[in-house]
């Protein structure tokens, strides 16, 4: 898993882009956040760079050196700075309730590790911090089929529903939560048409 996010991130180019997920800035137009927000998953760094230019202090983690490398150059290219930490979700050693906020953009995994994942997410909020999440539905398949160029997983396990979000973070206020199929246009990986999950939740 590991070894595949590495030789993905080692192309000169940015897999995902180097603009932020749309849907990242519009919440966080939408949504401002101040202080600290934690990017899961964060790959090559493109959403937290984005947050760090909006003045946001920013702190992401992945499994990945080489995507760790290229944020830290996106960041420098951007005159931005912001925190990296390589790891794994359940390796994160975090102390709760330390965010304001945290994304979580196309954050896939299996049924048994995501719910854990989403909940320690809700544990290192604090009080009124706000999650971010946008990832492919279980509706994505046949645009997939159809357009493989959309990209995200290609098995309904792996994919998202709003019930899933409801279920995972029970208790947070829901300030956006809908399935919508949308265009996107990130990178080389993610292009065309499909259908996605966002959510915006707020920990009581
Ligand atoms: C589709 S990419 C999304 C990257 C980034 N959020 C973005 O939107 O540009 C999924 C990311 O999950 C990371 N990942 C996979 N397993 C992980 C784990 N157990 N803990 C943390 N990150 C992981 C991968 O290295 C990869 O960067």
């Amino acid at each position: 898993m590991k070894e595949m996010w590495n030789a993905r991130y080692s192309a000169e180019t940015y897999a995902y882009g180097t603009a932020p997920n749309a849907f990242l800035k519009e919440s966080l137009a939408n949504f401002p956040v101040t202080g600290k927000m934690l990017f899961a998953a964060e790959g090559e760094g493109r959403n937290a760079v984005y947050a760090a230019s909006q003045g946001i202090s920013a702190y992401a983690f992945d499994i990945s050196e080489a995507g760790k490398a290229k944020a830290e150059m996106l960041a420098q290219k951007m005159g931005v700075s912001l925190k990296y930490e390589v790891g794994a979700f359940e390796n994160l050693e975090l102390n709760a309730e330390q965010f304001d906020a945290a994304a979580l953009i196309f954050a896939h995994f299996p049924p048994p590790l995501l719910a854990p994942y989403h909940q320690r997410i809700g544990q290192l909020l604090k009080p009124g911090g706000l999650v971010m999440v946008e990832a492919f539905s279980k509706g994505n398949l046949p645009y997939r089929e159809k357009s493989p160029a959309i990209g995200g997983p290609p098995n309904t396990e792996m994919l998202f529903s709003t019930e899933m979000m409801e279920e995972h973070f029970a208790g947070f206020e829901v300030l956006q939560l809908e399935d919508v199929e949308v265009t996107l246009s990130e990178g080389q990986f993610h292009n065309g048409t499909g259908k996605v999950i966002r959510f915006v939740g707020r920990k009581p």
